[in-house]
């Protein structure tokens, strides 16, 4: 059996990756983790990842902690096989911008920058542009090269998933330079855009290959690059430039699975209205709606073409000490055959170790989570209690809350804070502090002729409500470090009658962080109608009308491409 080493500085989520090389082939992977690791096993090593998820600084540091800055630079300069990985491509580079004053490998004399919100590409129609930039994405030009080994089977029609705010852009003559010189001396490029800003997604030099987007994250275009690494089987490149890319990313479909435990203690999806999954009628009266086991149901929508995956586990705000949590098992499971993002969302707080009766921060519970295949997790309940502390201690960061902390050691784009609004009427401006919106169809006005709203926050499954907007929660989150917002709505939630733009547009207009639309998808014209808004919404989320059978998510995709929207779609399944 071939051994796959895997550089771990436990900075994120390694076991799609592991997962995705045991799915390609008969491989064994071995972790190192410090110089000594690396030392021992050196002889053997002939196929080494470098995989980095997170924070720049966070990430080097670790390295340098565990000295294996030296080794892996000997490694690449020896002319043997590596394969970098996201922040593990960053860390080649001298410096970030993300973390200033620490030095990368330096092997191309390159700093990394942040993704520009007011990029002209949006600002123009209105917008901010996202960061992180997550989402599926082409490489439009690879460096033209006759040796068909370079960039690993990649290709110009494909799309890869990225998750990045910093990138080592092509964007100034001195950099434009430093890529024509390099790719004289046999350096080879793939180049992504993004709004208006070119970067780097994927650069080689002989035995060496790495790319800022997550191979093992993105479906079966990804399973195919590490296939060619692995097999040093790489295919001719047929196209080495494609159409002029639009530098917007793909709109994201994303299937969501509500998960909880059924009277008979079964595991299984269900899908509520307006939150209450209990059936109505029938001679089930009364019990949870089964709608499916949830790892079955996930790898179901992730043939179909569902560009992410999420699992939220609906009985969450009950208290329960951190004991085998189910969930933790069905990611396990679904991260086996699933290879595009999972989030999981529900119980991510602090809670209370049985045994030595100690409390596991919320820190500890999500690295759970990430160790068994997720690649984001989402807090609720605890993102409302954030900001409600963040406003009573006038916007100052204590650092301690679980957002930050999330934050800094996976990245912003590893914490989604989703949130469950309920619409409140208001006669007039001075009766909140919470920002309103205006509303100007008179038959739309609240039931005592109302003429302002705006949406109050609840937790524990809408049981609870709070005093605060969602606007204002989400502008307090995104300043602590959530990387996502998923908007959920309780006034459309399970009413197949579309999203609800309103509130969707207030937030995504004053947030520029990504947020993701949610709750009301019956059919696949609401995820164009919501995608048309012109707000900056490019990922939407879909539940029971998928659990029901009503459409399958390729539907979905197939729609919105005779809408003229560009989607992901991948027909074959082979790699
Ligand atoms: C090459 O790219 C062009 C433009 O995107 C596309 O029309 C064509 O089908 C591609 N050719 C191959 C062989 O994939
Ligand atoms: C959901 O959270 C509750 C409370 O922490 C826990 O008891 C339950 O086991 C969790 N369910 C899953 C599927 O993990
Ligand atoms: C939110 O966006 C609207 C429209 O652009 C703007 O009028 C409002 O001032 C913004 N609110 C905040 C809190 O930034």
């Amino acid at each position: 059996m071939t051994k796959v080493h895997i550089i771990d500085v436990e900075s994120g989520n390694l076991r799609s990756l592991n997962n995705s090389i045991e799915y390609i082939g008969d491989y064994e992977v071995v972790y190192i983790r410090n110089r000594d690791d690396f030392s021992t096993l050196d002889k053997e090593i002939t196929h080494l990842i470098f995989p980095g998820v997170g924070n720049f600084g966070h990430f080097v540091r670790e390295l340098i902690k565990r000295d294996l800055m030296e080794p892996v630079k000997r490694y690449v300069n020896e002319g043997r096989k590596l394969m970098g990985i996201c922040v593990g491509l960053q860390s080649l580079f001298s410096e970030s911008e993300e973390s200033e004053g620490i030095c990368g490998m330096s092997l191309l004399d390159v700093k990394l920058t942040k993704f520009d919100t007011s990029d002209p590409t949006f600002k123009t129609r209105g917008l901010l542009k996202s960061v992180p930039h997550i989402g599926w994405n082409t490489v439009h030009s690879l460096t033209p090269s006759k040796s068909d080994r370079c960039l690993y089977g990649m290709n110009t029609q494909d799309k890869y998933y990225f998750v990045h705010s910093y990138a080592a852009k092509v964007d100034t003559p001195r950099i434009q330079n430093l890529i024509s010189k390099a790719e004289d001396s046999g350096w080879r490029f793939g180049l992504s855009k993004y709004g208006s800003e070119t970067f780097v997604a994927a650069i080689s030099k002989g035995s060496f290959f790495a790319t800022q987007f997550h191979p093992e994250k993105s479906g079966v275009a990804g399973l195919r690059v590490i296939k060619a690494f692995l097999e040093d089987s790489a295919d001719e490149i047929i196209n080495t430039t494609s159409s002029t890319p639009s530098g917007l990313p793909s709109r994201r479909i994303i299937a969501c699975l509500d998960v909880r435990t059924n009277d008979q203690g079964d595991l299984v999806v269900t899908k509520g209205d307006q939150y209450d999954v209990r059936e109505k009628s029938g001679s089930s009266d009364g019990s949870v709606r089964n709608l499916g086991k949830p790892v079955e149901l996930a790898l179901k929508y992730y043939e179909q073409g569902a560009d992410e995956i999420t699992f939220l586990n609906i009985t969450s705000f009950r208290d329960s000490p951190l004991t085998d949590l189910p969930m933790l098992e069905v990611l396990r499971q679904a991260a086996k055959n699933i290879f595009v993002p999972l989030t999981v969302g529900g119980g991510i707080k602090d809670m209370k170790d049985p045994v030595s009766q100690e409390m596991v921060p919320a820190l500890k519970v999500a690295e759970l989570y990430f160790a068994s295949g997720a690649d984001k997790v989402s807090l609720g309940s605890e993102a409302v209690t954030i900001a409600e502390q963040y406003y009573q201690a006038d916007k100052i960061k204590s650092g301690s809350t679980a957002i930050e902390q999330i934050s800094h050691c996976f990245g912003n784009q590893a914490v989604v804070i989703s949130i469950d609004p309920k619409r409140k009427f208001v006669g007039s401006l001075t009766e909140t502090s919470m920002q309103c919106i205006e509303i100007s169809d008179p038959s739309k006005f609240g039931p005592n002729g109302e003429k302002y709203c705006y949406y109050q926050v609840t937790s524990q499954g809408g049981r609870k409500l709070h005093e605060i907007g969602a606007l204002e929660v989400c502008l307090a989150c995104e300043d602590l470090g959530a990387g996502e917002i998923l908007l959920n709505s309780i006034d459309h939630d399970g009413s197949n009658k579309g999203f609800n733009l309103e509130l969707l547009r207030q937030v995504k207009e004053n947030v520029s962080i990504p947020v993701i639309a949610s709750s009301g998808a019956g059919c696949p014209s609401h995820f164009a109608e919501v995608f048309e808004m012109d707000c900056g919404i490019d990922a939407a989320l879909g539940a029971g009308m998928f659990h029901r059978g009503d459409y399958k998510v390729a539907d979905v995709k197939k729609y919105l491409l005779s809408q003229g929207m560009d989607v992901r779609s991948e027909m074959d399944m082979s790699i």
